[in-house]
């Protein structure tokens, strides 16, 4: 069963990734947050740092596209190809209000004629695997049969069904019941995705779903950067790598951003998340999140490695 790293803007972009894949073993493939190509047919400089190759080597890497335009994809989808790239990922998912507005991410689930339109024209001259990242569908789980219907006239290399509607964003308990219609209905390799935070989780999750291709991971992954070990009963936790995982990353972010104060503010989104995998660490978090230099952050973070234990799983709950 493959275990992958969701796209999460904002955190999992090149720096986490290769620390993690540098400190963590277990994820199989590492999703990037989305690119959302323009007409100019440019990457832009954050856009080089995150794609070309020499900064994601020797690391399982499948980019997303977030795009209303099919001839947008295609030029996205050959360039990254090009570069070496053997999947790419469709991302039919995004509930963000400016997205959705614009037809794209979720907002591609309100239409299905377009919908369709756009799939027949990648998927006839897609340059390699593309797999597509959806949720059920905008207003109603029900939506999701005719969006399934249509899926299933292409040779999606692999559906992974975040169940979810727009709606929800990431708030809403996972429909379950209208991931398990999918399950028995769907001919295709079947990705599982949403609020597995703990082995248990993942357990639960291929009990019910057995023949699924695979699960991807999100929030429980950056909350507990062992997890995909622990499933797999390849690592042990051990707060020094933790730390040093934390002081590269830090590192890292700082001399990309030429700047402590910036490299804080990144990792404070890190934090949201990790903060949950320490034991009595509530007013911790509080602070680190009011923080606003780098001292503060560093001795903060410092406190956290020095005093408190790693929970055996994340208490969760974000
Ligand atoms: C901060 C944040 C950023 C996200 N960015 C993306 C993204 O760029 N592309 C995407 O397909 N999903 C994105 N997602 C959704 C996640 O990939 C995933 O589907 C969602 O978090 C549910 O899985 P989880 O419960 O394992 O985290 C994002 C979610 C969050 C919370």
């Amino acid at each position: 069963m493959d275990i992958s790293l969701a796209p999460l803007e904002g955190i999992t972009g090149a720096v986490f990734r290769r620390l993690h894949h540098t400190y963590f073993p277990g994820v199989d493939k590492y999703y990037t947050p989305f690119l959302s190509p323009t007409a100019d047919r440019r990457f832009t400089p954050r856009e080089q740092r995150e794609f070309f190759p020499e900064h994601n080597e020797g690391i399982p890497v499948i980019p997303q596209i977030l795009t209303k335009d099919p001839h947008d994809f295609l030029w996205a989808a050959n360039e990254l190809h090009h570069m070496g790239y053997e999947e790419i990922d469709l991302n039919l998912g995004c509930p963000s209000g400016t997205v959705t507005a614009k037809g794209k991410g979720a907002g591609m689930l309100s239409d299905l004629e377009k919908l369709d339109g756009f799939l027949d024209t990648i998927f006839s001259s897609a340059p390699c695997k593309i797999s597509v990242k959806t949720r059920l569908g905008m207003d109603s789980p029900e939506e999701f049969d005719d969006i399934l219907n249509i899926y299933a006239r292409y040779p999606i290399s692999e559906l992974i069904v975040h169940p979810r509607i727009r709606k929800d964003f990431y708030r809403h308990p996972v429909r379950l019941d209208a991931f398990q219609a999918a399950y028995e209905t769907y001919a295709g390799a079947l990705t599982y995705n949403g609020s597995i935070v703990t082995p248990d989780d993942y357990e639960a999750c291929i009990a019910r779903f057995p023949n699924i291709q695979g699960v991807m991971i999100g929030q429980g992954l950056i909350s507990d950067p062992f997890l995909a070990g622990k499933i797999k009963g390849q690592s042990i936790p051990d707060k020094d790598i933790l730390k040093e995982f934390h002081d590269r990353s830090f590192d890292s972010y700082a001399q990309q951003f030429q700047s402590r104060n910036n490299a804080a503010t990144r990792m404070k989104e890190v934090w949201r998340y990790l903060i949950k995998s320490f034991d009595h660490s509530d007013a911790y978090g509080k602070k680190l999140m009011r923080c606003r230099s780098a001292e503060e952050y560093l001795s903060i973070t410092s406190s956290i490695f020095r005093e408190l234990d790693l929970l055996e799983v994340s208490r969760g709950g974000w």
